[in-house]
């Protein structure tokens, strides 16, 4: 624990283990805390234990951690399909899928299971923290955590507060952030967060400039990774992200924040529309071969 935190977060709860919440789980169980995984079928438990056993071996095949620390990071997971587990957790991390009402259902049931000190996270990517906090009978207690992907291996977390957020939580989870080794930045409820707000934007008037045909997809990609030193150029990355979910999360941040920065360029639509999603559809601003091998046709 920090110097600056207030409390210890012994038992930290994680709801939904997939992509994003067995990594969570990963990293808690990873720097001692014990972990309770919440699933809603045995089936979707096995999967998250599968998650986590693939994404250990694959630590330990890499020398990020021996065997025996990979038994012992998954001898503090406890996994059930049983919310009321939760009832002594001190923090939990919401990382169920992205609908509003699955995420408002499950902090209203919060309410009844938690204890009223408990500290209670989304990991929501788009939708109004306070929104999905305001479920809860204690909307003071509750901030956003945004994991990149995939969470054990990337550092920044981005923490949301509400215009309620009581600032002892914050700096709470601030701190405990700090103790697993992540970088955390706090930013206000906005769809889009800080780097999604400014990366998106960007993408975005790249699109845009293509669609002018000012320049080709390839000098704009060029200009972009020799002249600025990024590994990927703004098509090229939109290709491997997907259209699709490019489309949507523009058009979220745009309908949110009405920033002309976000109104998706109309040629995006017109791409989504076609199907052509980019890497995974084969087609989008290159053309793919096979979902691996960028072949520029
Ligand atoms: P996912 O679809 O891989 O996993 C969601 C899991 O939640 C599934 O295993 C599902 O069985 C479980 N679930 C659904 N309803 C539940 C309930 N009532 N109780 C318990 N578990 C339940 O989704 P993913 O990608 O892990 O995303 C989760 C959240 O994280 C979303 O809010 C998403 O926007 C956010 N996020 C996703 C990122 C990504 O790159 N995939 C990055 C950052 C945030």
């Amino acid at each position: 624990m920090t110097d600056t935190a207030t409390r210890e977060f012994t038992t930290v709860g994680v709801i939904g283990l997939g992509t994003m919440g067995a990594g969570i789980a990963e990293v808690f169980a990873r720097n001692g805390h014990a972990v309770i995984g919440v699933e809603v079928s045995d089936a979707a438990v096995q999967r998250g234990r599968e998650h986590l056993e693939h994404s250990t071996g694959r630590a330990v095949k890499r020398e990020k951690m021996t065997q025996e620390q990979a038994d012992e990071l998954l001898g503090r997971i406890t996994l059930t399909t049983a919310m009321e587990d939760l009832a002594d957790a001190d923090l939990v991390v919401e990382a169920v899928v992205e609908s509003l009402e699955v995420k408002k259902s499950i902090f209203r049931r919060l309410d009844d299971i938690v204890r009223p000190d408990a500290v209670l996270a989304t990991n929501t990517s788009s939708l109004s923290v306070t929104e999905i906090s305001t479920a809860n009978a204690r909307p003071g207690r509750v901030v956003g955590v945004h994991f990149f992907n995939p969470a054990p291996v990337q550092n920044l977390v981005e923490i949301i507060r509400t215009v309620v957020t009581e600032p002892d939580v914050l700096a709470d989870v601030q701190s405990l952030l700090v103790d697993l080794g992540k970088n955390p930045v706090v930013c206000g409820d906005k769809a889009g967060f800080i780097a999604n707000t400014l990366l998106f934007g960007y993408l975005n008037h790249a699109v845009a400039m293509y669609e002018g045909k000012y320049a080709s997809r390839e000098d704009i990609d060029a200009a972009m990774r020799f002249g600025c030193g990024y590994p990927m150029g703004p098509l090229a990355l939109l290709d491997l992200i997907g259209l699709d979910t490019a489309y949507e999360i523009l058009d979220t941040m745009y309908k949110q924040g009405r920033d002309r920065l976000h109104a998706p360029a109309p040629i995006l639509k017109q791409y989504v529309t076609a199907g052509l999603l980019g890497r995974k559809s084969g087609r989008g601003f290159y053309t793919y071969e096979a979902p691996d091998s960028p072949v520029v046709v």
